[in-house]
Parts: C-alpha cells; sequence; structure tokens
C-alpha cells in the first residue's frame, strides 16, 4: 500500500522553514491506520518483542494498537508533570525546541524486549531520550519503529546500534 498520500505536508508549521508531515488522514483511513499497524506488529514479532513504550502524544497513537494486535503491554513516556507516581526523566532537543520526558519507574522489568513506537523520526532527540529512559530501567531495547523517517535530519544518526524500521522517508 502506497502510504505516502495519507501524509498532509503542511508548510511553515510549527513555525517558518519547517514542513509538517500529519499523520492524521492515515489515521482516519481504516485500511491505512490497520496496514501501517500490521507492518509494525510483523517487525515486533521478529523481534520478540514483550513490551511497547511510545513518546507522548503521537507515540501512543503508533504504538497502543501494535501492543493491542500482540496482546502485550504498552507504557507510555510522557511530558513532564503528566505522569502521577514515582518517574526517572531525561531532558532532550527537538527539530523545534526542547522538552522533558518521564516514564513511571515500574514501567519495564528488567531485561525486557521493548520496541518503541512513534509517528516520526526527525533529529532523534525524542527517541534516544525515551531509549535512555527504558535502558536506566533495565530494559532491553530490541527496534524502534515510525511511521516517517525525515532523512535530511539525520534521527538514524542518533542511535546508531539500534535497529530502525521507516514505514515511509521524506
Ligand atoms: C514529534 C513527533 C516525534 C518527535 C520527532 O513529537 O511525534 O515524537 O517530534 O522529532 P525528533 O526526532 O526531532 O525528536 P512532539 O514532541 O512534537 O510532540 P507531540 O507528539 O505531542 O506532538
Ligand atoms: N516532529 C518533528 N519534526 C516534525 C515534522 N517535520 N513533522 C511532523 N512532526 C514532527
Amino acid at each position: 500500500m502506497d502510504l505516502k498520500k495519507y501524509i498532509a505536508d503542511v508548510p511553515d508549521y510549527p513555525e517558518k522553514g519547517i514542513v509538517f508531515r500529519d499523520i492524521s488522514p492515515l489515521m482516519a483511513d481504516g485500511a491505512a491506520y490497520s496496514f501501517a499497524t500490521n507492518e509494525i506488529v510483523k517487525y515486533a514479532k521478529d523481534k520478540g518483542v514483550e513490551m511497547i513504550v511510545g513518546p507522548e502524544a503521537r507515540g501512543f497513537i503508533v504504538g497502543c494498537p501494535v501492543a493491542y494486535e500482540l496482546g502485550i503491554g504498552f507504557a507510555p513516556a510522557r511530558k513532564k508533570g503528566k505522569l502521577p507516581r514515582e518517574t526517572i526523566e531525561v531532558t532532550y532537543g527537538l527539530e523545534y525546541g526542547e522538552d522533558t520526558l518521564q516514564i513511571h519507574q515500574d514501567a519495564i522489568k528488567p531485561g525486557q524486549k521493548v520496541l518503541v513506537c512513534d509517528d516520526l523520526l526527525a533529529t532523534g532527540g525524542t527517541i534516544a531520550a525515551t531509549i535512555e529512559l527504558i535502558e536506566k530501567l533495565g530494559g532491553e531495547v530490541v527496534g524502534t519503529a515510525f511511521l516517517v523517517e525525515l532523512k535530511d535530519l539525520y534521527g538514524r544518526d542518533r542511535i546508531k546500534g539500534y535497529d530502525v524500521l521507516a514505514l515511509m522517508e521524506f
């Protein structure tokens, strides 16, 4: 399936010079959303994944249906101040700005094989921070999966040594 036709390009959002790659048309189409989810499910099965982690907010959109299909758990990595119990945190840079991600202290069991899911790989700041959180808790990141990769921002270089699945490249 040609997934690229379900991505809307929005010039100069959220600031001048950024082309925002909006995944909401893909989510709005049942067949496209299901196809994309199943591609990641196949990848996760190959990797023996036991737990999914997704960074807020669009990582939830991609990661939760994958976890549901596999019958395994999902742990959210959330922006600072959103998780109610004891957390650990990492601050990171973005294509536009800076943010802090937190995860619950008990979200991952030591040795658990984890797949990180997100909508988009840009500079790699978010995925690197999420990997750091998982590893601090003793999890093993066996793969990362994205709908979209923005090649000219070199996010893969930020997470050298980790396997990357990207369903579309721009
Ligand atoms: C976006 C996107 C990825 C991240 C990619 O999230 O959903 O998580 O940026 O950029 P990076 O590779 O440079 O880190 P954003 O922080 O805008 O949050 P949102 O999902 O809540 O909109
Ligand atoms: N997150 C970081 N960069 C982005 C972009 N260009 N489009 C959509 N989400 C993003």
